[in-house]
């Protein structure tokens, strides 16, 4: 499996920051039942790896870590069941770790310098972190044109009301973000919103 497939099946990446480990099924139900079934579960909370381990015994999703910083944590993060690794910045350590554990990388990216580093790590997908800050879909726009077989997922700054912006540049396939699954959702447990707002973006995303 590769990002591009993932991406590809599901244009909306929820990036996701767990309190505790028992939200995490409800939370992988609720997206599924918006109809997104990819995840990123972030390492930013103690609940994150246990989370992953949860999630990815959940048929029908394909869950990923967020916030990986280092190789270690790769290791712990393909031993807990996820797919995909995503981190902020690019990492050449955490990228040779993931193909040796023979899981895909997607290290964020900010900059055209980072991208060549991308691409001599023979990288074709990147994030684009923090994407509203570094100017948006006409940033993605202009870094996109020398780097022709770069995709790009942004991230950081991405809503409902500009998701489309971004999914209209032919080199974003899909946008991640934290609006459907808001901590403050997840902490009361309101996972009927999860799925309204889940829904709604993949709505908006097709
Ligand atoms: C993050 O790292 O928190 C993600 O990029 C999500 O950003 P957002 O909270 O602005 O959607």
């Amino acid at each position: 499996m590769t990002v591009t497939t993932l991406l590809t099946r599901c244009p909306v990446v929820p990036v996701v920051v767990l309190d505790h480990p028992d939200q995490a099924l409800p939370l992988g139900k609720a997206l599924l039942a918006g109809g997104i079934d990819v995840v990123e579960i972030t390492l930013r909370t103690d609940a994150g790896l246990e989370s992953i381990r949860r999630l990815a015994e959940l048929p029908g999703l394909h869950v990923g870590a967020g916030s990986v910083l280092v190789p270690d944590q790769v290791d712990q993060v393909v031993d807990a069941g996820a797919l995909f690794v995503i981190s902020p910045g690019l990492s050449v350590e955490v990228v040779q770790r993931c193909r040796q554990r023979g899981v895909v990388a997607l290290p964020g990216v900010a900059s055209a310098s980072e991208l060549m580093t991308a691409v001599s790590l023979g990288l074709d997908e990147v994030k684009f972190f923090p994407a509203g800050l570094l100017g948006g879909p006409a940033a993605i726009r202009a870094l996109a044109a020398p780097f022709t077989r770069m995709s790009f997922m942004p991230s950081g700054g991405v809503k409902a009301e500009n998701m489309a912006d971004y999914l209209a540049v032919p080199a974003v396939p899909a946008v991640s973000g934290s609006w459907m699954v808001d901590p403050t959702l997840l902490r009361a447990g309101a996972w009927d919103e999860v799925t309204a707002r889940s829904a709604d973006a993949m709505a908006r995303a097709t």
